[in-house]
């Protein structure tokens, strides 16, 4: 790959990584070299879904060989809280076991293996008690864990009694596990007057932070929490780090001594919450062409014992139900169910996926019931493009002012030929009785911001030392999707210098204060300003001192390629920092970002949360084999909207991985709980996520040739999260080659997500069956 040292923005650069990640000289947090004296600990979960507990008897573990100390709830110095919003998620489980695989006590060893050992030898003695396990009951029953939510415009009842055509129906998509390669670990060092460090692999930093130092009891000040990459996140680290930094730090508080916590990956998906599943009603009103006129959504998704992010998963959900389609008269509720299962969380999307699938189902179904292309159908559901149009304004009130669905989606269409494989797909299907294609074309419009208007802030810190060299901090968190990477360019482009020159410091809550997590897409548009704003400081200070030593005027100083000029007059970048010094001038800089222009009224569900929408679409084309339900994905074309993309390369990474990761959740990964409510599936050997050879071996992926209306970092775009939703097209593409079995056929393709081969033969078998009616 072309590592181009003269232009750090806008251009290809490998990961800061990549050479560390594929050598394996990367240091993780378990790779950090232990500190004399390092224990070890695990957690001691429940075996009952729900349960008062009575008693437990600890001897057992307690004598357990190696095993130094044991903690309950009773002995967490102060809080005994991990939530990040509402506060009723404790870190060990206190009276009531609220899900199997809930930490009850923390054992600590001379050895990661003994203290796992010890892990399983407690008696519980326990009243068990009736557990939810079903979103649907739990709601109907009133269980939830915040209020419910409800946004209307219009008047969704009338237009949908005097609607031409009507659907009606429930439906269902499936939870998804973060997977992360590397799992959650936290590794805790007491230091003197009560202080703690805390290396743990985390999103979110400063909420580590925040927990760590209310479960202690002390300040903030006291409690320093450092990450410098995560082996993948997806959501995953966002809070739910929070219980194993905690459990580390309470441990190593209360002994005095060094102590890790990593988890096993059974313990860490037992333990830790995934993305929601969702359970849907809907009621669709439309036109002879499939204009949508009035649709009511019911949404319940499952929040799990506590609240966690559900919350702010659900508006998500709620503002994404849109997607890419003006919804005129409207009715949306959702509802969080609350569930004596693990408590779901962030997962890549955060909820707009799951409000997206619904509206991109009901588009499928709506041209199935009408006989229609879906894509047809799709276009003519489009915000309109002109700005002054009613047809352009969110159901919670925001413009859609950068509307580029048209030109993006038929870009596609042409490039990657829908109409020519359609037909040939047709031909296919027709002198094929066993085996049938499939296609779709979906599109994807996603909100960048958080929705909570004050978490859109960040902060960075630029140091430049005498021989020219840059350190640079802010308060994002590499995890993967190459941040760091990012915002080296951009430090990098701002004081002319090249990329070996610049080097980003592990994320630390001493160097940037109250960060925002790492999350809602937003990393590289929050801290690349943050940082940019700093560089910017500096290039002034060295401006006005190359103006002073040159005789120019200051508008005449270049910062190009290591070296400082003004017309014939040049100075080695180094060499003027080092004059700088010796005059005393300031050679390090902070920087701040707001997001401008954005508000949010949570109460009513209206506002104008986003700073601006990323877009894309995808193509997928799939063969399925009704006899197995067995399928394959055979070509995916891929366009999203970058804007002006500060790393092509990154961005293709992460367009082809959250479509692939998509496609995990859409049709392979299942999660399964048993009657008793223990989740089955918590290994590899039993949840199944996509592997290389599930990569279609037509894989096209390109970058939309747009510039950010907005004013982001050099008017690039976020790419961290949408492109998951670019795997709607292969879970329809599926949904078609089922069709195909009957074409005549107008009505609901009865096919669940995930699609799994079972979910296929199901909708195969049910499709057979009009066939002979
Ligand atoms: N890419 C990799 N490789 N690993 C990850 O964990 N997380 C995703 C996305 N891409 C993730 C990833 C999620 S959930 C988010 S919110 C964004 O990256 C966060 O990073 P960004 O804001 O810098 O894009
Ligand atoms: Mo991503 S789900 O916002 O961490």
């Amino acid at each position: 790959m072309n590592d181009n040292m003269n232009k750090p923005v806008l251009a290809q650069r490998v990961h800061e990584s990549a050479w560390a990640h594929v050598s394996g000289t990367a240091i993780y947090t378990d790779d950090i070299p232990e500190l004399h004296g390092t224990l070890h600990a695990a957690l001691g979960l429940s075996p009952y879904a729900h349960a008062r507990l009575r008693h437990i008897d600890l001897s057992k573990v307690k004598a357990s060989p190696g095993v130094i100390a044991v903690f309950t709830a009773d002995d967490i110095p102060g809080e005994n809280q991990c939530g990040p919003i509402i506060k009723d998620d404790p870190v060990l489980a206190d009276g009531v076991l609220q899900y199997a695989g809930q930490p009850v006590f923390i054992v600590v060893a001379e050895s990661h293996e003994l203290a796992r050992k010890a892990a399983r030898l407690a008696i519980f003695d326990v009243e068990v008690l009736p557990a939810n396990l079903n979103p649907r009951e739990a709601a109907a029953q009133g269980q939830l864990v915040i209020p419910p939510m409800h946004l209307q415009r219009g008047d969704a009842e009338t237009r949908l009694t005097s609607a031409p055509h009507r659907i009606q129906g429930q439906w269902q998509v499936g939870g998804q596990e973060q997977f992360y390669l590397e799992g959650q670990i936290a590794y805790a060092l007491p230091g003197e007057s009560g202080n703690m460090q805390v290396y743990c692999s985390t999103q979110h930093p400063s909420e580590m932070q925040h927990v760590v130092a209310h479960a202690l009891h002390i300040g903030s000040h006291q409690v320093q929490v450092v990450c410098r990459r995560m082996g993948g996140g997806f959501g995953g680290k966002e809070s739910q780090s929070a219980l194993w930094a905690a459990s580390a730090a309470i441990a190593a508080a209360r002994l005095k001594r060094p102590v890790k916590l990593r988890a096993d990956r059974d313990d860490d998906m037992l333990v830790t919450g995934k993305r929601h599943d969702f359970y849907y009603d809907y009621d669709a009103g439309f036109d002879e062409n499939g204009r949508l006129l009035g649709l009511s959504v019911q949404m319940i998704s499952r929040a799990g014992f506590s609240a966690d992010l559900s919350g702010p998963v659900a508006t998500r959900a709620v503002c994404h139900l849109d997607n890419a389609y003006y919804l005129s008269d409207v009715d949306i509720r959702a509802l969080c169910a609350r569930t004596n299962t693990q408590s779901n969380t962030a997962f890549r999307g955060f909820g707009g996926p799951q409000g997206a699938l619904l509206i991109e189902y009901l588009m499928d179904d709506i041209a199935r019931h009408l006989g229609k292309d879906p894509f047809d159908v799709r276009r003519h559901n489009f915000y309109d493009p002109d700005p002054s149009q009613e047809r352009c304004v969110t159901h919670y009130g925001q413009p859609v002012a950068d509307n580029i669905l048209k030109p993006l989606s038929e870009q596609l269409y042409q490039n990657a030929d829908y109409q020519t494989r359609k037909a040939a797909i047709q031909a296919f299907n027709r002198q094929s009785p066993v085996l049938k294609k499939g296609l779709a074309l979906t599109p994807v419009k996603f909100g960048i911001a958080f929705n909570v208007t004050h978490l859109n802030q960040a902060g960075g810190l630029v140091h430049i030392y005498l021989d020219g060299t840059v350190l640079v901090n802010h308060g994002g968190t590499e995890m993967g999707q190459g941040i760091h990477t990012k915002i080296l360019q951009v430090v990098a482009h701002e004081l002319g210098i090249s990329a070996d020159k610049v080097h980003i410091a592990a994320t630390d809550t001493g160097k940037i204060a109250n960060t925002s997590a790492t999350a809602a897409s937003t990393g590289t548009d929050l801290n690349g300003k943050a940082v940019q704003d700093a560089a910017i400081q500096l290039r002034n200070r060295l401006t006005a001192l190359a103006a002073q030593l040159s005789g120019s005027a200051e508008a005449d100083v270049v910062f190009s390629e290591n070296v400082v000029s003004t017309g014939n007059w040049m100075m080695p970048f180094s060499e003027l920092v080092q004059k700088a010094y010796l005059q005393r001038i300031q050679l390090w800089s902070d920087g701040f970002y707001a997001t401008p222009g954005i508000h949010w009224n949570s109460a009513k569900m209206q506002g104008s949360p986003f700073q601006y929408f990323a877009y894309g679409a995808a193509l997928s084309e799939v063969i399925v084999d009704t006899l197995t339900g067995e399928w394959k994905l055979l070509a995916a074309d891929l366009l999203y909207d970058a804007g002006q993309s500060l790393n092509p390369a990154i961005d293709q990474g992460q367009v082809e991985g959250g479509f692939i990761q998509g496609m995990g959740w859409l049709t392979m990964e299942e999660l399964v709980w048993n009657q008793d409510g223990k989740l089955s599936t918590h290994a590899p050997s039993t949840y199944k996520i996509p592997a290389v050879s599930d990569c279609p071996a037509r894989f096209n992926t390109h970058l939309f040739n747009n510039i950010n209306a907005a004013e982001t970092i050099h008017r690039s775009k976020a790419v961290g999260e949408p492109p998951l939703l670019l795997a709607f097209s292969v879970f329809f593409a599926i949904r078609d080659a089922i069709a195909g079995i009957n074409p005549g056929y107008r009505g609901n393709v009865p096919l669940s997500a995930p699609a799994t081969p079972e979910a296929i033969l199901n909708a195969v078998q049910t499709m057979q069956s009009t066939l002979t009616q």
